[in-house]
């Protein structure tokens, strides 16, 4: 019969501590690393955005004789991780009516998203992928239009008398209704 090893016990006991250490030791290194994570991918969560209205021009550079003129919009853009500053982010067709009336118009065309031209011989736009037409105020023109809608109007405003403000906003191509892209 042999007596119990004695050396057994503490051995097994070390094993324990150990294994208990390093379990811990992960654990505690992990948490920077998921933090780190965290911090690194939280931006994703957040929209690209440009906010509000928009300063495009002024009233001076828009006659009253309801001719389409193309304006570039410029604004700061926040994606993911970048605030990029003052970028081109799209375009408008601004037209002036009367003293104070204004229409504007997102330039993407609303059938496949080319960009459409103002024809002034015509007194109407076309778009140069497929031949959508659209009259001056923005409604499909030839009715064998691939476009499904007319152009997408815009909100626009003057400011301080003078300044054109457009909340622009680009659309989903391809669908009958207006279904803003986010
Ligand atoms: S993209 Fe304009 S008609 Fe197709």
């Amino acid at each position: 019969m042999h007596a119990p090893d004695s050396t057994q016990q503490p051995d097994r006991r070390g094993f324990f501590k150990r294994a208990f250490a390093t379990v811990i030791g992960i654990v505690i290194g992990l948490v920077p690393i998921a933090s780190g994570l965290t911090v690194f991918f939280d931006p994703l969560r957040r929209k690209s955005s440009t906010s509000g209205a928009i300063r495009v021009t002024t009233l001076e550079a828009l006659p009253i004789d309801g001719v389409p003129r193309k304006f570039p919009v410029v604004a700061s853009r926040v994606d993911a991780w970048n605030t990029f500053t003052e970028v081109p982010i799209g375009a408008v067709y601004l037209r002036r009516t009367g003293e104070r009336t204004l229409q504007a118009f997102n330039v993407v065309c609303p059938h496949a998203g080319c960009f459409v031209d103002f024809l002034p011989e015509r007194g109407s736009f076309r778009c140069p992928c497929h031949e959508s037409t659209f009259t001056a105020d923005g409604k499909i023109d030839n009715p064998d239009s691939p476009a499904q809608r007319g152009l997408d109007s815009l909100k626009v405003e003057i400011r301080g008398n003078k300044e054109v403000w457009v909340e622009f906003q680009n659309f989903q191509a391809g669908h009958a209704e207006k279904l803003p892209i986010a």
